[in-house]
């Protein structure tokens, strides 16, 4: 795992739009795994505004890691809302070369067997865009999913629906369950890229870094993957035991 721990939110973010948009520059038909969430909103500022310094999005396919069951269509709250609004309508994306999982079918499993089915078809994914969980999940892959998993149906934890309640007028309309890709979807994608800001992601950056691999901490699977970026602001590395370790690492170049 490479950790990248920049001085301050924005030159984090900012170091996560530079990555992404030089793949996207150097490479046709990139697929890219998208994640939504506080942190990434300015990821996608920094990408529409690459867009508008010429940036194509044509040749691009996405997926998005996961998506709420049971809001309606165009609900505002939708992950498929929140990914139009603040990217997808801004750039020159091919709207068929976009993919969320599908919150509102009535088999939301079948859905997610479908999902998983065509990541397989159009796959793999070059580089998965993560944020991190204040409980250390991945996408919606809460403590205890299995580290084999694949998409499917999770219920949410409270504390996950009550981090994720700020996003909904009323706490109460914050859905339980999810599609979202499973650990072993995730960990197929050839590099990931994960941010994490501010100083409450400082414990679960800690475990994802430097504690054991296990199901309580879902980010610790990303230890198994050979290309993980981690790049953070300094509030949520202070839980570091070997920061300066990855401090010389960088300088070192390697
Ligand atoms: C949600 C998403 C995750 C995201 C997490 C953190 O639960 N499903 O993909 O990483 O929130 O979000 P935030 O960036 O708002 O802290």
């Amino acid at each position: 795992m490479h950790v990248s721990i920049r001085p301050d939110a924005a030159a984090a973010t900012k170091e996560v739009v530079i990555q992404i948009a030089a793949l996207v520059a150097n490479r046709a038909n990139v697929v890219l795994g998208l994640a939504t969430g506080g942190t990434m909103e300015p990821v996608y500022d920094g990408l529409i505004a690459a867009h508008r310094a010429g940036l194509s999005f044509a040749g691009t396919t996405t997926f998005n890691l996961d998506e709420y069951v049971g809001l309606g269509a165009g609900h505002p709250n939708a992950y498929r809302s929140y990914m139009q609004a603040r990217f997808f309508d801004h750039v020159d994306i091919d709207p068929t070369r976009i993919h969320l999982p599908d919150g509102h079918d009535a088999d939301p499993a079948a859905a997610a067997l479908r999902y998983e089915a065509l990541i397989a078809r159009h796959g793999p994914i070059d580089l998965q865009l993560l944020g991190l969980g204040r409980n250390g999940h991945i996408a919606f892959n809460e403590p205890t999913s299995s580290l084999g998993s694949r998409t499917r149906v999770k219920l949410l934890m409270p504390g996950t629906r009550a981090a994720n309640s700020r996003f909904f007028d009323h706490p109460d309309q914050t859905p339980r369950l999810s599609i979202t890709m499973g650990i072993a979807t995730i960990l197929e994608a050839r590099k990931v890229l994960l941010l994490a800001l501010g100083a409450d992601k400082a414990e679960p950056v800690a475990q994802m870094v430097e504690g054991p691999i296990s199901a309580l901490c879902p980010g610790t699977a990303l230890q198994m993957h050979p290309a993980t970026r981690v790049v953070l602001d300094m509030a949520a590395g202070t839980g570091l035991i070997h920061a300066e370790y990855y401090r010389a690492v960088e300088e070192s170049g390697l």
